[in-house]
């Protein structure tokens, strides 16, 4: 077992995917019917850490409890940090005296990469670093932290959302650290967001001559921070990890490719169509659930065609012809009007509705 800590940040305010974070905690939406944190926490277990510190924010701090509770599925040990959302490096400030003088990896919550943690924390051990981050070749560099590396893959510069990026190389949202950081983070001003940004902490640590490396992600990364950015990360999963399961009853219905079916769900005089996972508890009736189209439990679709789509709990669908490229919240309710042509909508504080 390594002896290392891990730190998962999963406060933050989650403004980008309101209404759904006025109920619930951005690192708790499913993909493929399972939160984005749950995947995280898999991949520290898989490293055999198991000291976890969880970062949580004061409005939506109790759901993230209620899901890893005492942390024993994954069997953690966990200690639960309360942070006012001011920034990542703030997170980690906030986190002293649960890390100590020990090193760490740091995961944000609603961040996901293909390649696992171990094979990072074997080179941070082995070759002791101060700081290892890792990079991923992305097209529009201007939306994320950039690195410029030299020859030997020293980090040089880190800028965050620079306007004329120097490279492509954006920062993921994995990172090690030995107790060092906390030395750069002490001299660190907030930026022009009000945040203690960790860009400005590892350009710091580079500063002060700390051993700063990177390796470059040579597989997907995720990061689930607004809508679009859900369904690519819900297909991508998918697409990784949905077998063939049929656990419900299904009469009259076609099942294509991978599908997912769990307990006590009824599949009536419908088409299903994998990749797909639909939770327990749902009714699908005389509908078509396309490809790339998660269904979450307690769920009902009547006479409907969804496609490309993340559906949560205790939704209600029916008589909507086309439904896609959508994320349907909570006990929300979607219905075809077809006395007349209008709309009546019922829509929650900072929603988005196309029409
Ligand atoms: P962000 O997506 O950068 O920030 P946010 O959660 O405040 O979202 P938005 O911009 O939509 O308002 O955060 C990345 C991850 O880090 C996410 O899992 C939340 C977490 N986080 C903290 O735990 N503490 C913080 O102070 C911040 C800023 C983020």
């Amino acid at each position: 077992m390594p002896n290392l800590k891990a730190l998962v940040l999963s406060g933050g305010r989650g403004t980008r995917l309101r209404p759904l974070t006025f109920t619930l905690a951005k690192q708790l939406i499913p993909l493929a019917n399972k939160p984005v944190l749950g995947y995280v926490l898999d991949q520290i277990a898989q490293t055999g850490i198991n000291q976890i510190g969880i970062i949580i924010a004061p409005e939506t701090g109790h759901y993230v409890k209620e899901y890893i509770k005492d942390g024993s599925e994954w069997n953690f040990n966990v200690t639960y940090i309360p942070q006012e959302p001011l920034g990542l490096a703030h997170a980690v400030k906030t986190a002293k005296n649960f890390l100590g003088a020990d090193d760490f990896i740091m995961c944000l919550g609603d961040n996901l990469q293909g390649q696992g943690l171990t094979t990072f924390v074997q080179k941070f051990t082995k070759e002791k670093m101060d700081a290892l981050i890792l990079l991923k070749h992305v097209d529009d560099p201007t939306k994320f932290g950039v690195a410029t590396l030299d020859e030997k893959a020293n980090i040089v510069k880190l800028v965050e959302k620079p306007k004329k990026p120097s490279s492509n190389l954006a920062i993921v949202g994995t990172y090690l650290f030995s107790s060092n950081i906390f030395d750069a983070i002490d001299t660190i001003k907030p930026s022009w967001r009000g945040e203690l940004e960790i860009t400005d902490a590892i350009q710091k640590m580079i500063n002060m001559g700390f051993n700063v490396k990177a390796e470059i992600l040579n597989t997907w990364w995720l990061d689930t921070g607004k809508k679009d950015d859900i369904l690519t990360a819900n297909a991508k999963i998918l697409d990784e990890y949905t077998k063939c399961d049929i656990k419900g009853t299904v009469q009259e219905s076609k099942i294509e490719g991978r599908v997912t079916i769990q307990e006590n769900t009824k599949v009536v005089n419908s088409t299903i169509r994998g990749p797909c996972a639909i939770g327990v508890n749902c009714i699908i009736e005389n509908s078509f659930i396309g490809p790339y189209t998660s269904v979450g439990n307690g769920t009902k679709i009547v006479d409907s065609a969804i496609e490309y789509s993340v559906i949560l709990e205790n939704a209600q669908i029916t008589c909507v012809d086309r439904l896609e490229e959508s994320l349907i919240g909570k006990n929300a309710k979607v219905t075809k009007n077809q006395r007349n042509g209008c709309l009546k909508l019922h829509v929650g504080d900072y929603s988005e509705v196309e029409i």
